[in-house]
């Protein structure tokens, strides 16, 4: 069995991500999350609820205890505080394997016209994007960390990556894919060890996502 817990866990993302996980009966899931009454309908004996919110390092810590895997889906403009008591808490319960999203542009890695666009439409989160990332790969912990772009509810599992430092490749990133990456991740927690990734789509370039255009 492999425990595996969802920080984030009532997000549109983590649902995809969740599904996934539960199709498997080799995981136990823990579910993190600030209302846990959302989420009562999973509760099982392979899935935990936690209630708490991630600014608070005890409460991560209650969640986190006895994980092999740490998916997290955070956002929000206080991204790197959280990001930074998730990592404390992890420390501290002796995890070491996170999974974590942020998102393409942090490095002003996407193509032209599309980052110009992205850049007026978002650009306010890119910095505390990246900071959450750097404070990631500052961390002792064995990372992957994804950075989409457009999030779409369409069903395609199918997605290209990119890695650090190369230019993006697409305008938009199913939250089918992301949960299909998670799920193969937890296959071969192996995979992806310290890579810091775009995802999207093929064949979604463009100077902006397809509902933009
Ligand atoms: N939307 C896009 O196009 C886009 C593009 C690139 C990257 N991203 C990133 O992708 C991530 C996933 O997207 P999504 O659409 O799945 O987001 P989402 O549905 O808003 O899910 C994020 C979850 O984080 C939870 N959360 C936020 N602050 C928390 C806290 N302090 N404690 C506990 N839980 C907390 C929220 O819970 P509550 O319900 O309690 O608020 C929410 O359920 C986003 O967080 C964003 O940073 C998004």
């Amino acid at each position: 069995m492999r425990n595996v817990v969802v920080l984030g866990a009532s997000g549109r993302t983590s649902a995809e991500i969740i599904s996934r996980l539960l199709a498997r009966d080799d995981v136990t899931l823990t579910l993190f999350l600030r209302r846990a009454s959302r989420l009562k309908h999973l509760a099982s004996k392979r899935v935990a609820l936690i209630e708490g919110d991630a600014r608070n390092t005890a409460d991560l810590q209650r969640g986190i205890q006895s994980q092999d895997i740490v998916v997290s889906t955070l956002g929000g403009m206080d991204l790197d505080l959280k990001t930074s008591r998730v990592i404390d808490a992890m420390q501290a319960a002796g995890a070491q394997r996170l999974v974590a999203i942020s998102a393409g542009g942090i490095y002003d890695e996407l193509p032209q016209p599309f980052n110009a666009w992205d850049k007026r439409m978002v650009g306010q989160t890119r910095p505390v994007n990246l900071r959450a990332v750097q404070l990631i790969e500052q961390s002792p912990l064995v990372y992957t960390v994804l950075r989409p772009v457009w999030l779409t509810d369409k069903p395609t599992e199918v997605f290209e990556l990119t890695t650090k430092g190369e230019i993006y490749k697409g305008t938009e990133t199913s939250r089918a894919s992301i949960g299909r990456f998670v799920a193969d991740l937890v296959d071969d927690p192996a995979h992806h060890a310290h890579q810091n990734l775009g995802i999207s789509q093929p064949g979604t370039d463009g100077s902006r996502p397809q509902a933009y255009r």
